[in-house]
């Protein structure tokens, strides 16, 4: 008897295929000026997903999500949350980055609705393979990509909505913290940003 039948994917196959596929995804404009396809990553059993918006400059050129400054600020929050960055999956609504240069740098630019809905096929394959318990959508690009439809983040946050079979949470995006403007607005839009975060453990335990 074989170890291992062949054409049934053991436990981290199936994102590996996924990711490879997805690297040749043409499904939008947006893979032209783009240096790669940035998917998501984390364990294929992972009880928590976050979906960002899209990769930033710096993950456009590593090719991993949530690396720059709004992803180091991600990992401090998860931290004081109590959550461990290595055990959730960490993905995007749109897995390609969109800019526009500006001199020698790019600025990034917001994905419209065609483009959300453009990569919507893999989030659902993601949310198939990973079946989270709990999906928190970071900002408003996620939370329409998740929901099919603009869900306003200041009515929905902190309360458990339901995605498919898993639960799921609305927050704000961690590039949203980056950008308040005065120190003392800040640090309290990053202690509520951590509370939403803490939610998880309601789901978790
Ligand atoms: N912002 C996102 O939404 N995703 C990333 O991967 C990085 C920054």
């Amino acid at each position: 008897i074989p170890a291992r039948v062949p054409s049934i994917p053991v436990a981290g196959d199936a994102l590996d295929a996924l990711r490879e596929k997805a690297r040749g995804c043409r499904m939008c404009p947006l893979w032209k000026p783009a240096t790669q396809t940035v998917f998501g990553e984390g364990p294929q059993e992972a009880e928590i997903m976050f979906v960002g918006e899209q990769p930033g400059d710096k993950e456009d050129l590593a090719g991993h999500p949530f690396i720059g400054p709004a992803g180091q600020l991600f990992d401090r929050a998860l931290g004081e949350a109590g959550l461990d960055r290595s055990s959730a999956y960490i993905t995007n609504a749109v897995k390609h980055f969109k800019f526009t240069p500006r001199g020698k740098i790019r600025l990034h630019q917001k994905p419209n609705t065609t483009e959300i809905r453009a990569c919507r096929p893999w989030l659902d394959q993601e949310l198939d393979i990973v079946k989270p318990k709990l999906v928190i959508a970071l900002g408003a690009t996620a939370a329409q990509s998740l929901f099919g439809r603009a869900m306003p983040i200041g009515p929905n946050r902190g309360q458990f909505l339901r995605a498919g079979d898993a639960r799921a949470l609305i927050t704000v995006h961690p590039s949203y913290l980056l950008r308040v403007p005065e120190e003392e607005r800040k640090a309290e839009e990053y202690a509520r940003f951590v509370e939403d975060l803490k939610l998880a453990h309601l789901v978790l335990k």
